[in-house]
């Protein structure tokens, strides 16, 4: 697109999140990253979707997975490319690539890219999602077939499609990790058809599961709370849910994306090596009370 037809309002966001980032990066690159004690990735490389900017899951999974010694791929959109490229300074030597899991080009380019300069990986990230903002509001069974189909193809179907191209290039005993959340079991209000789409999600990694267990690969995926990102703004009343976990949960609290890097480190890891076909929860405990 060309400068000028990128609303002032976004040009404006983007230059104050470049200077932002700059700094971060300085800082990064002084302190250093926090060193996941007892988590050693060191030689490991693993591919990241769902990059779009510093708030996202997976760019505190990749600085996590970055900060235990592990090289990253990044996989990003095109719409989302001005808030990524100021991220990759706060990263080692890392690889990034414009992607679309819809797009079966630039799907066979990155995965190419990726075997040329990486050889194998050890890790798939798979923390996208996407549904029309008018079906996460209202009645699910307002959402039309198109709005379903999209919903499903992006946020679920995609993690059989990483995976299938994944498996050639992923050396025995790797990890592959998909993020959900609980309005997959039980009714979300406004949710709807991502609900759906994410109870997909769970049952595809569980069939993964087995198809990968024979070479020591393991399939999982990480049911978070509710977290302030570009995804959950789409979603009708978010602050709502933000507000409510936070009252139920047993620890009265709300997560954030760092306790999902945390746990995405330690199913990356060895010390998880038996832990395959789950969904885990970091909720505060939200999802155990009744009332
Ligand atoms: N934020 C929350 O409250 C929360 C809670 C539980 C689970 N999750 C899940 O975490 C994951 C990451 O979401 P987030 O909250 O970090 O939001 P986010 O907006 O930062 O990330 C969503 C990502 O999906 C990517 N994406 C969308 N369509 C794509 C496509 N066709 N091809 C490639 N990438 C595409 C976007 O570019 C973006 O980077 C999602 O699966 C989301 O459902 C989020």
């Amino acid at each position: 697109m060309a400068d000028n037809k990128i609303p002032l309002k976004f040009r404006l966001y983007t230059a104050k999140y470049k200077t932002k980032m700059f700094f971060k990066s300085v800082k990064s690159k002084l302190i250093g990253g926090k060193k996941m004690e007892g988590f050693n990735l060191k030689g490991k490389k693993a591919i990241v979707f769902g990059i779009a900017n510093d708030q996202s899951i997976a760019w505190h999974i990749a600085k996590g997975l970055n900060d235990a010694g592990c090289q990253i791929a990044v996989a990003y959109q095109e719409r989302v490319e001005q808030l990524v490229k100021p991220l990759l300074g706060m990263l080692n030597n890392p690889l990034a690539e414009k992607c679309d899991v819809v797009d079966d080009v630039l799907l066979t380019e990155f995965f190419g890219k990726v075997e040329k300069e990486f050889g194998k990986v050890d890790f798939l990230i798979h923390s996208i999602a996407f549904a029309k903002k008018e079906h996460l509001q209202g009645k699910y069974y307002d959402t039309d077939r198109r709005g379903y189909q999209v919903a499903q193809e992006v946020s679920s179907y995609s993690l059989a499609e990483l995976t299938r191209r994944v498996m050639p290039i992923m050396n025995d005993n790797g990890s592959i990790l998909a993020m959900t959340y609980y309005g997959s079991e039980k009714v979300a209000p406004n949710y709807n058809v991502m609900g759906v789409a994410k109870a997909a999600l769970e049952a595809s990694v569980r069939y993964l599961a087995n198809d990968t267990g024979e070479k020591g690969i393991r399939v999982n995926a990480i049911s978070a709370g509710p977290i302030k990102t570009l995804a959950a703004s789409g979603i009708g009343d978010f602050q709502k849910m933000l507000d409510y976990a936070k009252e139920k949960a047993p620890l009265k609290r709300n997560v954030d994306a760092d306790d999902v890097a945390n746990l995405a480190v330690f199913l990356c890891s060895d010390m998880s090596k038996n832990i395959t076909g789950q969904v885990i929860y970091v909720d505060a405990g939200y999802c155990i009370m009744a009332v």
